[in-house]
C-alpha cells in the first residue's frame, strides 16, 4: 500500500506556533527601538485634535527600507484617529501605497472613493478630483490624514505634482478650516528648490524624520518579541538570533531579519527538527536575496514579472552585467509563450523596462555609440540573475501564474 503522505503531514511536529505573525504585514502592537519616533509624530500632530482645523500638518519619512517606516506610521496613526474618535472628531486616515496608484489621478481617486465609494473613474483631471474631496469634507465636516507611503518611486515616476497639488490645497484655504494633512514616507524624497517653491521648501525641510537603521542589538530585541508570538517555547536557540542580527544589521533591515527567522523556522520543519539551529539561518541566507523580499515583488502585474524573468534567463545565459534591449525581448516571447499569454508591443515592453528601472530592480544604460549602435543596455540592479530567475517562477506558480 502507498503510503499516507497526507497523513504523513499532518502529524508532524512545527517549530511555529503562530506563522502569521511573521509576515510582512503583520504590525505588533510594540515597536521597540522607535518610541522617539513616534513621539515626535505625536507631537507634531496634536493639535489636529486639540484645535481641529486650526493647522494642517504636512511631515515626511525617510529611511532605508526595513527600518519601520509603515510599521510605526500605521502604529501612530491609529493611536490618533483612536485619541479623536474618543473626542468627538471626525478624524479620517487613509494609507494609500503610491507604488500600486499609479497616478496622481488614481490616488485622488482612491481617496475620493473612501468617502464616495462608487465614484466612477471618467472624466475629471487630479485638480478636480481634488477640489471634491474637500467638498466632501466640508460637507462632512471631517478631517483627512493623508499617508503617502513609497511616494519617492511615484515622484521619480511622476514628479512632485501630487506634493504641489496638496500643499498648495493645504495654503490656499487661509480663511477656512483646514482639512487635510499628509505624511509622505520614502527612503529618500528628494527636497530641493527646483521642485519647490521656497515656502513649502522650508516647512517640508523642517518636518522631515529620519528613520536610522537597526543596529544588531535592536534587531535583537525586535525579533525575541516576534519569536514570543510566533514559535513553540524553546524553539529558536539564541545564537541563532545572533547569527539572523549579524546578517541583517549589515542593511539595518528589520524585514529582512524576520524573513531569515520565518525561512531558517522552515527549514527547521523541513528536516523535522524541533530547534531551530544557526545553520538554518545561514541556508536561508543563501537561498534568498535581501532585495528580493522586498514588497514590491509581490505587486508586480504579471507581463513585468514576465520581463524581469526574460531578462534574468537572458542575463545569466549571456553570463554578462549587461544585456541589449532586442536581446531581452527576443527572450521575452519564448517566456510568453511558456505561460500562455500574448506578448505585448515593443513600446509596451519599453515601458514596463522604465518602471522596473524606476523601482530599482533593473539598472538600464545607453551603449556607447560604435559598439553595437546605441541602444538601451539592461542590467540588474543588485540581484544576482538566477535568484531572481527561481524566486520569479517561484511567484508565477503561487500566483497560479
Ligand atoms: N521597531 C520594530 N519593532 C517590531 N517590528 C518592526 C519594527 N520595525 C520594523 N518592524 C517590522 O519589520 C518589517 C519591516 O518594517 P516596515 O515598517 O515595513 O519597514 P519600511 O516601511 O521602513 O520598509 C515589518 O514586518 C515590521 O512589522
Ligand atoms: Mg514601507
Amino acid at each position: 500500500m502507498t503510503r499516507d503522505f497526507v497523513e504523513d503531514e499532518l502529524s508532524k511536529n512545527s517549530v511555529f506556533k503562530s506563522e502569521h505573525y511573521l509576515s510582512i504585514d503583520y504590525v505588533p502592537d510594540r515597536l521597540p527601538h522607535r518610541d522617539e519616533e513616534l513621539r515626535t509624530l505625536a507631537q507634531s500632530f496634536k493639535s489636529l485634535i486639540s484645535s481641529p482645523g486650526r493647522t494642517s500638518r504636512k511631515f515626511i519619512i525617510e529611511g532605508s527600507v526595513g527600518t519601520g517606516k509603515t510599521a510605526v506610521t500605521k502604529k501612530f496613526t491609529e493611536q490618533l484617529i483612536q485619541a479623536a474618535d474618543r473626542r468627538g472628531i471626525r478624524l479620517h486616515k487613509i494609507h494609500i501605497n503610491c507604488r500600486v496608484n499609479k497616478s496622481v489621478y488614481l490616488v485622488f481617486l482612491r481617496i475620493l472613493r473612501e468617502f464616495k465609494p462608487n465614484f466612477p473613474r471618467r472624466g475629471h483631471s487630479p485638480e478636480e478630483v481634488l477640489q471634491m474631496i474637500v467638498e466632501v469634507l466640508d460637507h462632512e465636516d471631517r478631517f483627512l490624514l493623508l499617508i503617502l507611503d513609497e511616494l519617492d518611486y511615484f515622484i521619480r515616476n511622476k514628479g512632485v505634482d501630487i506634493i504641489y497639488d496638496l500643499t498648495r490645497l493645504m495654503d490656499d484655504r487661509l480663511n477656512a478650516p483646514q482639512r487635510v494633512s499628509m505624511i509622505g514616507i520614502g527612503r529618500s524624497i528628494p527636497l530641493t528648490d527646483d521642485l519647490f517653491d521656497s515656502s513649502t521648501l522650508s516647512t517640508l525641510q523642517r518636518n522631515v524624520l529620519r528613520f536610522e537603521k537597526y543596529s544588531a542589538v535592536a534587531l535583537a530585541d525586535i525579533l525575541r518579541e516576534r519569536i514570543k508570538m510566533a514559535f513553540e517555547k524553546g524553539a529558536v536557540l539564541t545564537d541563532t538570533v545572533d547569527v539572523i542580527c549579524d546578517i541583517a544589521a549589515e542593511r539595518g533591515d528589520a524585514r529582512y531579519a524576520i524573513e531569515l527567522l520565518w525561512r531558517a523556522g522552515k527549514q527547521a520543519d523541513h528536516e523535522q527538527n524541533e530547534v531551530v539551529i544557526p545553520d538554518y539561518v545561514r541556508r536561508a541566507k543563501a537561498d534568498t536575496h535581501p532585495e528580493l523580499i522586498n514588497e514590491v515583488f509581490t505587486t508586480l502585474p504579471l507581463h513585468h514579472k514576465l520581463l524581469l524573468l526574460a531578462t534574468a534567463r537572458r542575463l545569466k545565459e549571456a553570463r554578462a552585467a549587461y544585456v541589449t534591449m532586442g536581446e531581452v525581448e527576443d527572450e521575452y516571447h519564448p517566456v510568453c509563450e511558456e505561460y500562455k499569454t500574448e506578448p505585448r508591443a515593443h513600446t509596451q515592453v519599453w515601458e514596463w523596462v522604465q518602471d522596473l528601472t524606476a523601482h530599482d530592480i533593473l539598472d538600464t544604460k545607453r551603449s556607447s555609440t560604435g559598439q553595437r549602435g546605441q541602444t538601451t543596455l539592461i542590467g540588474l540592479s543588485e540581484i544576482p540573475a538566477d535568484k531572481l530567475e527561481q524566486f520569479i517562477q517561484d511567484l508565477l506558480i503561487q500566483g497560479g501564474k
